[in-house]
């Protein structure tokens, strides 16, 4: 147990913001509500995905399998500034449905997110997003940070 680092399920989230396509790798998100349905995200005032983000007021959270691990941690560790992520990983983009944003065609399942509300916390911004579209598409083992460039599944 002492090398667990952020023992939570790690997810992408995809932004858009004028016509460009971002993915960041989160482990600091969690669903906050039933009714209204939300989840929130921290996200890192220095990441670019926060300018995306704050600016187009919507996201995806993408739920994604474990075997594609060395891409979840290529997004974590290096910028939609200078890279683009889909073609470096070769993830798949799809349309969301209800916001103007992509999804990751490879993930498990999804929810698209429009901002409600957001505060600054330290370094961070966390966003509140209101679901407006889910879905589960299929099973699989999905990743939890062991340590820092670590990931482990649950059997
Ligand atoms: C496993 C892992 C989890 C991460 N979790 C978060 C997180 O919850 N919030 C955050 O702001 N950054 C997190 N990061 C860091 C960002 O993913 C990283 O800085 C990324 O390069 C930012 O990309 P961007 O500049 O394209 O937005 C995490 C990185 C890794 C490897």
């Amino acid at each position: 147990m002492g090398k667990i680092n952020n023992p939570n399920q790690i997810v992408l989230v995809t932004g858009r913001y004028k016509g460009k396509d971002n993915i960041i790798t989160m482990t600091w998100w969690t669903k906050t509500s039933f009714q209204p349905n939300l989840y929130l995200i921290s996200v890192g005032h220095i990441r670019h995905s926060h300018e995306m983000i704050s600016k187009s007021k919507c996201f995806v959270i993408n739920f994604m399998p474990f075997e594609l691990s060395k891409e979840i941690l290529y997004c974590g560790k290096s910028s939609g500034k200078g890279v683009d992520k889909f073609k470096e990983t070769g993830l798949h983009k799809e349309e969301a449905e209800k916001i103007d944003c992509c999804r990751i065609k490879e993930a498990l399942a999804f929810v698209e997110c429009r901002i409600i509300d957001s505060f600054v916390t330290g370094d961070h911004t966390v966003f509140i997003g209101e679901v407006v579209n889910a879905d589960f598409k299929k099973e699989g083992k999905r990743p939890f940070q062991l340590d820092r460039n670590v990931f482990v599944t649950t059997e």
